[in-house]
């Protein structure tokens, strides 16, 4: 393993003003975004869309990586060119989702467990010959009456963990993302003991199945109120607890943390990885790593129609280019509308 090259994969993938476009949606998931606008997900319209994501002109000043999904690493572009080449092509990085989703816990209601060990060796091998440099697995936790129990938070640690290994041994930076769900009426305070809980597992199982720091990126979710609490934390008090929570637990030798949405408007997750930022500085990168916060004005603007590709371009540009503005903490919610009446 080279641990050298591991760390520039990763320093590459947190460079100054870029992040990444999560778009490893699996089929139920890619589904239920096309449901929302009325268009019925075939493998050609999902080659299209994201072919109209990886075309986006100019895009690659804000992008530096992206996430794929197993079909969508062997689909091309129009004109035949394999996404990953593609992708490459313009310098942005090619990752691939590894898991294979959430199941449910044995023995432990309303908990899950993420899947996708079995093989995987074989699989990573088999990715990085299609172009892949980074991975991605995605464990799953929820806040509720009792819950998360150590049971799931140790046995998703463990799971990550054994990923994360393998994919270093494989070459590939692997990007953690323990996700504590925001769903329910939680306070914030809740938010930070149930993301600390789980950090603190993960950086254990990381350390004690040998992961290198240094090669790895992590993705966690915000510490925020629960979406359905009636008390909301401003920005600047997300950006407090959340850098306070990491700072706990995540080591300096971590390259970067690169944020997901988790069902945040767009412009909300744009300002609180503003405000985090405007805190700097910090002992990581902090960044992006949006899926449903990079794509949603772009999928609303596309709505399945040729006729509109350049609208929907325009949507998800403008929004790389805002949140590469909140990796140097300037970005303002003037910006938004500037572009709109441009
Ligand atoms: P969201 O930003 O929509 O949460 O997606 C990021 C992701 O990759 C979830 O696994």
């Amino acid at each position: 393993m080279d641990l050298e090259k591991l760390n520039q994969t990763a320093q590459a993938i947190v460079a100054e003003g870029k992040g990444i476009l999560a778009a490893d949606e699996s089929d139920s998931t890619i589904k239920k975004r096309f449901d929302s606008i009325g268009v019925e997900s075939t493998e050609e319209h999902r080659r299209a869309y994201r072919d109209l994501l990886f075309t986006t002109e100019g895009v690659e000043e804000y992008i530096s990586g992206v996430i794929l999904f197993d079909e969508t690493i062997r689909q091309s572009s129009l004109d035949g060119t394999p996404f990953p080449k593609l992708l490459e092509s313009k310098g942005v990085i090619p990752g691939i989702k590894v898991d294979i989703g959430a199941k449910p816990l044995a023995l432990a209601e309303g908990e899950t467990i993420t899947e996708g060990l079995d093989g995987l060796r074989d699989r990573l091998e088999e990715y990085r010959e299609l172009g892949a440099r980074f991975t991605k697995w995605r464990g799953v936790i929820s806040i509720g009456k009792n819950i998360p129990s150590e049971y799931c938070l140790w046995t998703n640690a463990h799971a990550l963990a054994r990923f994360a290994a393998l994919s270093q041994e494989a070459g590939l930076v692997p990007i953690v993302e323990p996700e504590v769900l925001m769903d329910g009426d939680h306070s914030i305070e809740r938010s930070f003991e149930v993301t600390s809980r789980t950090l603190h597992a993960v950086f254990t199982e990381l350390r004690d199945q040998r992961v290198h720091p240094e090669g790895m990126l992590l993705k966690p979710n915000m510490v925020l109120s629960g979406y359905e609490s009636p008390q909301q934390a401003s920005h600047e008090q997300v950006a407090e607890e959340t850098i306070r929570c990491f700072k706990r637990h995540v080591p300096a030798a971590v390259p970067g943390i690169v944020f997901l949405s988790g069902g945040q408007s767009d412009e909300d997750a744009t300002a609180n990885l503003n405000a985090m930022n405007a805190m700097g500085p910090h002992p990581w990168q902090l960044s992006f790593s949006y899926g449903r916060a990079l794509q949603a004005p772009a999928l609303k603007a596309w709505g399945g129609k040729e006729e509109n590709v350049e609208a929907a371009q325009r949507a998800y540009y403008h929004r790389a280019k805002m949140n590469s503005a909140a990796r140097t903490g300037m970005y303002a919610p003037e910006m938004e509308r500037e572009a709109v009446t441009a």
